[in-house]
């Protein structure tokens, strides 16, 4: 099988491949960078399509100074889980539609990308060939990146000539130094996050480092996380700088709608089905930042973040405090997602990937 063959490509050129886990200290793991064995690399051709990806030893690029990804940030990343289940194989998480959403990304850039099959395949090969720094169950996952980038050298404004496909993979596991501790958010007013007709809704990296100021500063300050707002009227909520954001009053889920300025995320479309299935009310539409200020339960979603419920959110001054107990709605979705991921709970949605 191509599980085997992988595997047995890692071991024979590095023995300690064969060990069951990495050393690493899985009580501890947070959500930095720790290197792993094995990256991916896929570059794209004349006619644009991509052929004959390679893994190889994880270390440094190279590229040209004058590559479109550093002068005009031509590039977009993905991010997903590999969960070890408790018989010791790898489960991904919806990775076709990472896949697809790269490929909504890459048409809104200008760049060519990597067909569903390619990406899915290869995103199987890099969990396989890492699999020691797959946290053992119950104590995180492999958060996997993929990224396509304009690696071709141009001057002038305008696509990159070559685009590159690369996937690298850390073992992680809380994304807040928070823990599992509920998120105080900062509502932002001054600075904005997108505006229609631009990126806000695709996983550009360009979308990233402008939110750095305004999160940096919130950070300083204690908080956990920027909520930002719509950039027309500062009047509807949108999305927290790492995740996508749900308020919920009277037992009724709401979250904004996805319509050009709030990523789409995988884990956000995920926890509106299951709540759904859970007999939930749920509704995508405009969410007035005075609603969440009076919202039972808030909570945010992404796949670093899972589901992460938030104990407080300050505007302009105000700082309201929301429910976080174990009878919360946002528990029981969390417990329900992660369930599913990990194989602990059955899988009807068909989400689950073995590989
Ligand atoms: C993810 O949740 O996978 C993301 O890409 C968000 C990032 C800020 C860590």
């Amino acid at each position: 099988s191509q599980a085997t063959s992988v595997q047995q490509q890692a071991c024979d050129s590095f023995p300690h491949m064969e060990d069951e886990y990495a050393d690493v200290d899985w009580d501890n793991l947070g959500f930095g960078l720790i290197r792993t064995d094995y990256m991916y690399v896929m570059k794209s051709l004349e006619d644009g399509t991509y052929k004959e990806g390679k893994i190889s030893r994880y270390g440094n690029v190279e590229l040209s100074p004058s590559a479109g990804v550093l002068n005009y940030g031509q590039g977009l990343f993905e991010g997903l889980k590999a969960h070890r289940n408790e018989t010791g194989g790898l489960f991904l998480f919806r990775p076709d539609q990472n896949a697809i959403r790269m490929r909504v990304g890459a048409e809104r850039m200008c760049m060519p990308a990597p067909s569903v099959d390619q990406f899915v395949d290869a995103v199987t090969q890099i969990a396989i060939a890492n699999k020691r720094w797959v946290p053992p169950p119950g104590k995180g996952s492999l958060y996997i990146r993929p990224l396509l980038i304009g690696s071709g050298a141009i001057l002038g404004l305008a696509p990159a000539p070559e685009y590159t496909f690369l996937i690298y993979a850390s073992p992680v596991s809380n994304y807040f130094k928070e823990g599992s501790k509920p998120l105080n958010l900062y509502v932002e007013h001054e600075y904005d996050r997108a505006s229609r007709g631009g990126t806000g809704g695709v996983k550009t990296i360009s979308n990233y480092a402008p939110v750095l100021k305004a999160v940096t500063r919130a950070k300083s300050r204690g908080f956990s996380d920027v909520l930002y707002l719509d950039s027309v009227d500062k009047k509807y909520i949108e999305e927290v700088a790492s995740c996508n954001i749900f308020v919920v009053k009277d037992r009724v889920i709401s979250t904004p709608t996805a319509m050009g300025t709030i990523l789409s995320g995988i884990t956000r479309k995920s926890v509106i089905e299951i709540a759904c299935d859970l007999g939930y009310q749920v509704q995508e539409r405009a969410i007035p930042v005075e609603e969440l200020m009076q919202a039972d339960e808030v909570f945010c979603t992404g796949t670093a973040v899972v589901v992460a419920s938030v104990g407080s959110a300050t505007y302009k001054g105000n700082r309201v405090e929301f429910r976080t107990d174990a009878g919360s709605v946002c528990r029981k979705l969390c417990t329900t997602l992660v369930g599913i991921q990990t194989g602990l709970i059955e899988d009807k949605f068909g989400w689950v990937v073995e590989i």
